[in-house]
């Protein structure tokens, strides 16, 4: 069951999707983000990683998505913003919880976590004018080693597509890199969904596959704000809609887990925009290996608590 839609105080700035549930037309360029609009995105980031924080410190077995939720729509509020999910298209919730085999856009509901759990939260934040997204995929009390490498994985992929982002490479370069990386350990790239262009409209292009698209040739310039949220999956990569319209689940229902960041391509290579100003930037540094070695990557959320599980 879901619960009732949350209410957003009138000193919060709306999206413009927010009343109608419209997300209206992106514009069809890829034109990269202003300094102005950069300096936004990091502020919105930081503030989408912290919300992720306040999430991942309640997930527990026994605890709801609902509940989750509520952490997640108060912690944007508290943060000044807006959480983006909203009534983006419809969408009922403030955040997006995918569990086991639901790839991406679960809807928060009475459902509790169970112990072996594994679950992707996905916040988006509107604030500042701009969006940032951010999701990572936690594990809920004893997970088995199966699912620990899937969810490993999975976060690797992503920064193996992250490490190849720079000025003059291509946006197949991504796919390219994830694709390698998931399928040398067996696992599936999921297709259907991508990562997307991103700033003061939630969803435009270039659109991000996770996969080599050798037709995803747009280059990537200084200053484009994008995601990147591979999908990875331990059976079939193949996606199905359940009838509500936005839950998407693996066709054999094996699990999937999901990673995401938003970055801007700099003159080094990406910038990391859903960090905190403490964490590392490890894709500014100039050689591969320093960006590859998982040492100088942010740490995961609630780790903490997985390893006190
Ligand atoms: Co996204």
């Amino acid at each position: 069951m879901i619960s009732p839609r949350r209410a957003v105080p009138p000193h919060i700035a709306l999206p413009p999707y927010a009343i109608s549930g419209k997300s209206g037309t992106a514009p069809s360029g890829v034109a990269p983000s202003d300094s102005t609009t950069i300096e936004a995105m990091r502020l919105a980031g930081s503030a989408a990683r912290r919300v992720l924080s306040a999430v991942a410190a309640e997930i527990a077995p026994g605890v709801t998505s609902d509940h989750l939720d509520e952490v997640c729509h108060e912690t944007c509020i508290a943060e000044g913003g807006y959480p983006s999910p909203l009534n983006y298209n419809g969408f009922p919730k403030s955040l997006c919880t995918s569990a086991n085999e639901i790839i991406c856009h679960g809807i928060p509901d009475d459902r509790q976590l169970r112990d072996g759990d594994i679950v992707n939260c996905d916040v988006t934040i509107y604030v500042g004018g701009v969006h940032g997204d951010h999701s990572e995929t936690f594990l809920v009390g004893d997970v088995d080693e199966a699912s620990r490498r899937l969810v490993a994985v999975t976060r690797e992929s992503m920064y193996h597509g992250i490490a190849a982002v720079r000025p003059g490479a291509q946006v197949c370069d991504i796919g390219r890199a994830i694709q390698a990386r998931a399928e040398a350990e067996g696992y599936g790239v999921v297709r259907e969904f991508v990562g997307h262009g991103i700033g003061q409209i939630f969803h435009r292009l270039p659109n991000i596959p996770h996969y080599f698209d050798p037709a995803a040739r747009t280059e990537l310039v200084k200053g484009m704000t994008f995601t990147v949220e591979p999908m990875i999956t331990a059976g079939t990569p193949r996606a199905q809609l359940w009838p509500d319209g936005w839950t998407a689940m693996t066709t054999d229902r094996s699990r999937t887990a999901q990673f995401e960041h938003t970055v801007v391509v700099t003159d080094e290579g990406a910038e990391l925009l859903t960090v905190t100003p403490d964490e590392p930037q490890p894709f500014l540094l100039a050689d591969a290996a320093s960006r590859l070695s998982p040492d100088n990557w942010p740490q995961q959320l609630n780790t903490a608590a997985v390893q006190s599980s």
